[in-house]
């Protein structure tokens, strides 16, 4: 959580950090933050709120050197005071955090007793101060100095922090949370950022740090990269970025999540091209086929994963277990990693996470691969901590997410997911050829109609104009639409505010039957494979109570046609295929019915985009 984006070079710090941090409030947008040094003096400004609050505060733009931040408070509550930067007791040094320092509290004290007075509830002011009194204590210069306050510290972190003495470096570090760096030409400017969104317009290299180290940026030096705890020098590893410009702007929508929502037919593409040869009828991922005996071999598949991507890992379970015939759990990350897990060498752990950073999933594989697990991370962010902690993996090829809520990123997991169930049936023999070759060419069929499916927005809108002021909203689905139901759930309730359950169709009569009155919307999926009568059947029992239905049918239904106060109809597929169709008309109706309330889509209160705190 929180962004950090910094800059040092020949150009004005002021737009580049402004636009930077703009780019990154996914990561967070509580408050809001910048200091420049304009050869002179350090220029302060911050703000609770958002970017565009902060625009309104900062007077004195002046500067080639400066650092900025976009927050989601942990410690402290978002206000101005609270905001970052921190500057240290004497004014010299300046940082922006990302992350939690844990043992805080414990160095505050014994620097108040130094003679250090504190003005906000954060740790990373403490971080500041401890920097300056171990440079103070050891005359050292700023790297060291951080390099010494780092190895005292517990916690999680991305800091950058200038010494406005020594106007001419940048220092940054990271454990837990990401940095990267972009190289200008000839070094002669350097950018500093969460991630590589705020810099693509300037430069293409960039070199991301690793956990547990820290870089010197100076310009026209070379990055200096060293291990916190060791000292010793890294080799800066320069990487070409693949992003463009194109795909972090709006391209002409309101809103990044609609945006996305309409780049899934593309998306779902690109994560299937070169992996899925129908003509050769083969399925070719080089982190499958490389580690295919630890798939053979396993007893089981465990998934870990949060949010959105849990979901998807919950769809995956129905397909692995079907197609492959391996036994799956699926486990919240946050769950699996405090509970003394069973895990053993015969365990094949995927970690699924578009942004490759949400700290529980990361903890969750550390410790799976302590216990001898085999490691396979399905992220969308190329280069992310859970990508590079993994033994291997398989990218999801979504392209940059930015709406908070997730949906390009949810359609990609599950299409890699079945690849590779696709791919183990294969290799099992679990699935007949003529089966094998019919779901690659489905699967191939996919982006199209998804293509279909999103033609349905018109209607949907004319729907959410009914529900718009509902306080509860029901989603069933059986089989694997149930995990659709919870994700349309989890949607509606993320952007909209508006309390909605996700259920599995039949368990209704067990609870949440009891809530059912002509005031309650209840979205059914009720396709026309696996169990479709027997979800008419719940229908059925939903109506009789005055429930309202909105149901997701196959083009051409008509008995739910009959009941329903509402279908949204989409295109028929293989059932294990079909959450990818299924779960389009429930994006777009918590969507709209997020615009009519005036919520913001893209950015909904206290969440997050990146979860980097546990
Ligand atoms: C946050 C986001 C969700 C996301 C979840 C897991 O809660 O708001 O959209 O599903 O984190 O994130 P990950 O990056 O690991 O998929």
């Amino acid at each position: 959580m929180c962004g950090i984006t910094g800059y040092i070079g020949y150009r004005d710090a002021y737009p580049i950090i402004i636009n930077g941090l703009q780019r990154l409030e996914y990561r967070g947008y509580d408050s809001a933050g910048l200091v420049l040094y304009d050869g002179n003096q350090i220029n302060l400004a911050k703000t609770k709120g958002k970017v565009s609050d902060l625009i309104e505060r900062v007077t004195n733009k002046e500067g080639h050197l400066g650092i900025g931040h976009t927050r989601w408070a942990t410690h402290g509550v978002p206000n101005d005071i609270n905001s970052h930067p921190h500057t240290s007791q004497s004014g010299n040094l300046v940082i922006v955090h990302n992350g939690i320092i844990e043992n805080y509290d414990t160095i505050k004290k014994e620097l108040i007793n130094r003679g250090y007075i504190f003005h906000s509830d954060t740790d990373t002011e403490v971080l500041i101060n401890l920097i300056e009194e171990v440079q103070k204590n050891n005359n050292v210069k700023l790297g060291k100095a951080v390099q010494i306050a780092l190895n005292e510290v517990v916690g999680a972190y991305a800091i950058a922090v200038f010494d406005r003495r020594n106007p001419d470096e940048i220092v940054v570090a990271r454990l837990g949370s990401p940095i990267a760096i972009g190289v200008g030409k000839d070094k002669k400017e350097f950018f500093i950022a969460s991630d590589a969104s705020p810099f693509i317009e300037y430069t293409k290299d960039a070199i991301y740090l690793d956990d547990e180290e820290m870089a010197i940026i100076r310009v026209g030096k070379d990055v200096k990269i060293r291990k916190i705890k060791d000292d010793s020098l890294v080799d800066a590893d320069i990487q070409e970025l693949q992003m463009n410009l194109e795909q972090i702007e709006k391209g002409g929508y309101e809103h990044f999540m609609l945006k996305e929502i309409y780049e899934q037919p593309r998306a779902i593409k690109d994560t299937y091209r070169g992996r899925l040869l129908r003509d050769e009828g083969i399925i070719k991922m080089a982190g499958v086929e490389d580690n295919m005996k630890k798939f053979l071999n396993a007893d089981r598949i465990i998934i870990v994963a949060c949010g959105t991507s849990w979901h998807a890992g919950l769809v995956a379970e129905y397909i692995f277990e079907e197609f492959s015939r391996i036994p799956v759990e699926v486990e919240y990350a946050s769950e699996f990693r405090y509970r003394n897990p069973i895990i053993t060498e015969k365990d094949v752990v995927i970690a699924i996470s578009q942004s490759g950073e949400t700290a529980d999933t990361l903890a969750a594989i550390k410790l799976a691969k302590e216990k001898g697990a085999f490691v396979f991370g399905v992220c969308n962010v190329v280069g992310s901590s859970i990508a590079r902690e993994s033994h291997a993996g398989a990218y999801t090829h979504a392209g940059p997410e930015i709406g908070v809520a997730s949906t390009k990123a949810f359609t990609t997991q599950i299409t890699v997911l079945s690849l590779i169930a696709l791919r183990l049936a294969r290799a099992k023999g679990t699935m007949s050829s003529s089966d094998y070759r019919l779901h690659l060419q489905e699967l191939e069929l996919i982006p199209g109609k998804v293509e279909q499916a999103l033609k349905v927005n018109d209607h949907v809108k004319e729907i959410a104009k009914e529900y718009l002021l509902s306080t509860n909203c029901l989603y069933l689905g059986r089989g694997y639409n149930f995990p659709v139901a919870l994700e349309g759930a989890l949607k509606l309730k993320e952007i909209s505010y508006i309390h909605a359950e996700g259920y599995p169709a039949a368990e209704m009569k067990h609870g949440p039957i009891a809530l059912i009155d002509d005031r309650m919307p209840v979205i059914v999926i009720a396709i026309n494979r696996g169990h479709y009568e027997k979800t008419v059947s719940n229908i059925q029992e939903i109506k009789s109570r005055s429930g309202k239905i909105i149901a997701v049918v196959t083009e051409g239904d008509t008995t739910v046609k009959g009941i329903a106060d509402h279908i949204i109809e989409i295109p028929d597929t293989e059932e294990a295929f079909s959450p990818l169709l299924t779960t389009i008309p429930l994006q777009l109706l918590s969507y709209h019915i997020a615009v009519m309330r005036n919520c913001n889509v893209d950015q909904p209160r206290n969440l997050a985009k990146s979860v980097t705190v546990e």
